[in-house]
């Protein structure tokens, strides 16, 4: 807690040492991207698993607060990519530090560059969606709060659970009392673990620059988040192709965010069902990149406190396995007929306002 105080006064105190300023924005991007991950990941999940939950949950994203969020994630994914990259480039071209500072600036100067066009193309989507005849939707406060609940009390929870697990290791290691021989074994692992993850966030980020940003594109710019659940929509990245069934012809015949899922997952390059492939690649490398980059800012602001600082490790730990075993099962799923008649259902009575 007193490093959180820390960070915040010395950031503020140095105001305009820009190093400072991106470090902190690296990490209220970040943190920010994976916080909606863990909301996304369980709401496409349940796409397979509660077909009417996913329906709900693509009309709020579809509410005028999340699309402000929707511009502010984008804003976060293009500033932390980039800046991500130019952490990458310095730290292994240390004779290029002395341009730390000027490398800063061309990280903010190209997240705009980037941002302008991407805001247009993605503002396009929101007036199309505003101008059409008929009135849009809107669903009330009281209907995402009721729904955005659980994920807080399932936050909440992760974090006591973590605490306890990290009590009884405490209570069976001693507290972390231990040998000096002990410790100096475990320091060494620890480092050689933590020049892995070093790596790993590195190499990870590079790989997760093209998955994330073709994923965005895909989901904000060829189409928006409102064409989502648009009947007799096409897919993207999915031909059109009207011999094949009803959930993979390329075509939002039912207009329900249930057959998107199914029509994008159903499609298959000769044997391979590309964009399952791709969406699992997209899901390990976040979810691990994501929770490891956690784990770095819970720790560093519980250093005082073994017991907590474990507890850190714990949950993050604990949120990426959830997470992954989520997600993978929802790509391993099928999506059937039935269940698509179960979303537009629950669409119709939300749309009737039931
Ligand atoms: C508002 C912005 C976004 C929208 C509308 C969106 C939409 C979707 C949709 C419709 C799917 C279902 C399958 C598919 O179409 O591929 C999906 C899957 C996925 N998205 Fe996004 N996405 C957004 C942003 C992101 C971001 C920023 C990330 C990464 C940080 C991400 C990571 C994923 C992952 C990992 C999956 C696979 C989930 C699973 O395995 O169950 N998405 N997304
Ligand atoms: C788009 C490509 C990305 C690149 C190039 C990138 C790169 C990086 C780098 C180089 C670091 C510093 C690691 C270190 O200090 O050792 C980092 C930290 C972090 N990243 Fe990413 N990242 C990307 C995407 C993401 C995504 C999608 C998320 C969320 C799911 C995320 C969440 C984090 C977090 C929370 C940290 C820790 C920040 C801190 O320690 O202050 N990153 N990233």
């Amino acid at each position: 807690m007193t490093s959180l105080v820390l960070t915040l006064t010395e950031t503020l105190r140095y105001r305009g040492a820009l190093g400072q300023w991106s470090w902190v924005l690296h990490r209220i991007t970040g943190l920010g991207v994976l916080l909606f991950l863990v909301l996304h990941v369980i709401g496409v999940s349940w796409a397979v698993f509660f077909p009417e939950l996913w329906e709900k949950e693509i009309l709020i994203y579809q509410h005028p607060l999340f699309t402000i969020g929707e511009f502010a994630l984008t804003a976060c994914v293009i500033y932390h990519a980039l800046n991500g990259l130019r952490i990458g480039i310095l730290d292994y071209n240390p004779k290029w530090w002395k341009h730390q500072q000027q490398a800063a600036i061309y990280v903010l100067i190209g997240t705009v560059v980037i941002l302008i066009p991407t805001f247009i193309l993605m503002f396009q989507h929101v007036l199309k969606h505003y101008q059409s005849p008929e009135a849009p939707f809107i669903v009330s406060l009281a209907f995402i709060a009721e729904a955005q609940f659980p994920f807080l009390v399932g936050i909440v929870v992760a974090a006591v659970a973590a605490v306890l697990v990290s009590s009884v290791v405490g209570l069976f290691t001693g507290g972390g009392r231990a040998s000096a021989d002990k410790n100096a074994r475990q320091s060494h692992h620890g480092s050689q673990l933590e020049r892995f993850w070093w790596r790993f966030m590195r190499t990870s980020g590079i790989l997760i620059v093209p998955l994330v940003f073709g994923h965005l594109i895909l989901a904000h710019i060829v189409q928006g988040v409102f064409e989502i659940n648009l009947i007799n929509a096409t897919i993207p990245g999915v031909p059109v192709n009207e011999a094949l069934g009803m959930l993979a012809n390329g075509i939002n015949n039912s207009g329900t965010a249930v057959e998107y899922v199914a029509e994008r997952w159903n499609f298959f390059a000769g044997p391979v069902a590309i964009w399952r492939l791709y969406d699992a690649a997209l899901l390990a490398l976040v979810t691990v990149h994501g929770f490891n980059g956690l784990r770095y800012v819970l720790t560093d602001y519980t250093q005082g406190s073994p017991l907590l600082r474990r507890a850190m490790g714990y949950l993050c730990a604990m949120g990426a396995v959830a997470l992954l075993v989520v997600g993978t099962l929802a790509l391993l799923g099928t999506i059937d007929q039935t269940m698509v008649d179960m979303a537009r259902a629950a669409q119709d009575a939300i749309l009737a306002g039931g």
